[in-house]
């Protein structure tokens, strides 16, 4: 699959996973993929938590209070931490992110499907929670869950607005 075919085919799947678990192998191949996104200064501020035990993957579902989740072959933990690497600058949310964007492509490309959690985690106590659960020390936390598995049925991507509408030549025109 080449990677435009991989940009239009992924989609947030955000109902149950089929029961197969997601080979090592194949995990460790998309955690690659986050690991070669680029970072601010290079400095490669995002680490990764694999979680494929079954029982820490229903722990951390009950945490999302997404049912969903529980049905995952495995989750994906990205972990932040925040320091200044330029003129007092931390990019830790956006190394995060280019990191995320390079594994949903890869375990699209791969013929799974995954969704993008980050809202479900961020309230209510939840940090300190999977910090604790998947013991990553503070001030690091978990930013980002990629729950993932193969889909019983391909789903579709939610409607994008047109290129009209979001991008210009030269200057902007919305
Ligand atoms: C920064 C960010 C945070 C998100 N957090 C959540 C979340 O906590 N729970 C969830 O179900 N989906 C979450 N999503 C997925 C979005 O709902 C989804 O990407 C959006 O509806 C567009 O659908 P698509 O991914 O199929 O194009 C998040 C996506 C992004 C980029």
């Amino acid at each position: 699959m080449d990677v435009f075919e991989a940009i239009n085919k992924r989609y947030s799947h955000k109902r149950e996973f089929k029961d197969e678990p997601v080979p090592r192998e194949t995990l460790k191949k998309i955690v690659q993929a986050g690991i070669q996104a680029p970072s601010g200064c290079n400095e490669q501020t995002t680490d990764f938590v694999i979680v494929d035990d079954p029982a820490l993957i229903r722990e951390i579902a009950a945490i999302t209070e997404r049912p969903f989740i529980k049905t995952a072959g495995a989750i994906i933990a990205c972990i932040v931490n925040q320091r200044p690497v330029y003129r007092g600058l931390s990019f830790e949310v956006e190394d995060c992110s280019a990191a995320v964007e390079n594994m949903l492509l890869s375990i699209t490309a791969l013929g799974y499907a995954a969704v993008w959690i980050e809202g479900n985690i961020l309230v209510e106590g939840k940090p300190e929670k999977l910090n604790s659960l998947l013991k990553v020390p503070a001030p690091k936390y978990v930013r980002v869950l990629l729950p993932l598995g193969i889909p019983p049925e391909q789903g579709t991507q939610k409607e994008k607005k047109p290129f009209a509408r979001r991008a210009w030549f030269n200057t902007y025109d919305g």
